[in-house]
């Protein structure tokens, strides 16, 4: 496995990239054989990422972002509305709530549950009006959210049930990879997740009918969407292309409102590269992410951390660690004193209505989303990736307990 760090020349960077000789080998013939639009490839990598999520199908798309955003949209074909209500957390990365806006839905915002960081379930009924169409639950972390009471809820009103599980691979909930537990799940294959494809994202579904809706949208709309295109992958002829003499080229027939959300087969060759590797990454990533918890015992009267239940396998996309009220020191000055150590931490984002702009329209004021909030200004997170040794985790723990010390 060849590795290339994509950190910023810290000792610790957040994020690294594994290129295997495999995505080499089938970058270098797809150049070869001058095919790098979508075709062979990204097929080849839904079939495996299908398997390796224990779905019927999935289909790649440009972004996690367009993966939610397609996803979403595929409803209208299924009786949404536009401005029908989806219900979501406050708390996630920015992209969730922008994917809902840019379908067209009105987002509906429920507090998160401090102990996960995920959608606090008892809450979501009290959000339900007779406009609500989505539950879209959010793995964040790579923790599952909790998915049997959403089900519940979702089975109760009719709901349809979207998982934006784009930290979330290796994932397991009640020893069913998360992805696969709802009507269609969404990942990530950006750089900061378990497996890239650079840029990339994929929706994974159980019904046909979803995955073939969404690669119509991925392609503009367009009513030729067929799982396997007998014209990119062996070069035959579609029978069905001109079968229908009253609208010619099926290809070239716009049958939605659709989006340019293709992946190309570059793209797809690098995510293959991951497939033989995975289970190894995730082992490496899980030890790391376990070892941090466990080490943080030490601190826990300055920091909470999000430890595994025994229903499910956190997702290790990264180590996320909340200071604690009454802690004598605020999130920058650990930011910084991180930054200044070699560490390379993220903070865990931010309430979407109330501390990011853009969501003004939609009523809310600072206070309403008191959980989400506090993480929003209190969270961290730092790498668990393949290249942190126990070294690295060791180096990290002393820097933590240096800096306490320090402060108290
Ligand atoms: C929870 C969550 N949802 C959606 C996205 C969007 O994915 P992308 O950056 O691939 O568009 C991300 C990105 O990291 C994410 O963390």
């Amino acid at each position: 496995m060849s590795k290339t760090n994509t950190g910023n020349g810290s000792r610790i960077p957040f994020g690294t990239v594994t290129i295997t000789q495999k995505s080499k080998d089938l970058i270098m013939d797809c150049l070869e054989r001058g095919r790098v639009s979508g075709g062979v490839l990204v097929g080849k990598l839904e079939d495996e990422m299908a398997r390796l999520l224990a779905v019927k199908e999935t289909v790649a798309v440009s972004s996690g972002t367009d993966a939610l955003i397609l996803a979403l949209s595929s409803l209208y074909d299924f009786g949404a509305e536009r401005g029908d209500e989806v219900i979501l957390p406050a708390l996630s990365y920015a992209a969730t709530g922008h994917a809902v806006v840019h379908a067209g839905f009105t987002p509906v915002f429920v507090d998160i549950d401090p102990e996960t960081l995920n959608i606090d379930v008892d809450k979501i009924e009290a959000a339900i009006t007779p406009r609500t169409r989505v539950l879209l639950p959010v793995h964040l972390m790579g923790k599952p959210a909790g998915m049997d009471e959403i089900r519940i809820i979702a089975q109760k009103h009719k709901l349809t049930v979207v998982e934006d599980a784009a930290e979330a691979w290796g994932a397991e909930y009640r020893g069913r990879p998360v992805g696969s537990l709802a009507d269609l799940g969404c990942f990530s294959l950006y750089i900061a997740h378990i497996i890239t494809t650079a840029d990339g994202g994929l929706v994974s579904t159980n019904d046909e009918r979803y995955a073939e809706v969404v690669r119509s949208l991925r392609g503009h709309g367009r009513a030729c969407a067929c799982k396997v295109c007998v014209s990119t992958v062996s070069g035959g002829k579609c029978a069905k292309r001109f079968a229908d003499k009253t609208v010619g080229d099926r290809r070239f027939r716009f049958e939605r409102v659709g989006f340019s959300s293709r992946m190309n087969d570059l793209e797809a060759a690098l995510g293959l590269g991951y497939t033989d590797v995975y289970q190894e990454l995730i082992d490496i990533r899980h030890k790391n992410l376990m070892a941090l918890i466990a080490g943080f015992k030490q601190f826990g009267e300055f920091f909470q951390v999000f430890p595994e239940e025994a229903h499910e396998m956190i997702g290790p996309h990264a180590f996320p660690f909340v200071i604690k009220p009454g802690a004598p020191f605020d999130r920058d000055v650990v930011l910084l004193y991180l930054a200044e150590n070699g560490i390379d931490p993220r903070t865990i984002f931010a309430s979407m209505p109330t501390q990011c702009g853009g969501y003004e329209r939609f009523g809310h004021r600072l206070g309403d989303f008191p959980h989400s909030e506090y993480v929003g200004s209190h969270g961290l997170q730092i790498g668990v990736h393949q290249d942190i040794t126990a070294g690295d985790i060791e180096y990290f723990l002393e820097c933590i307990g240096a800096f306490i010390k320090s402060h108290i």
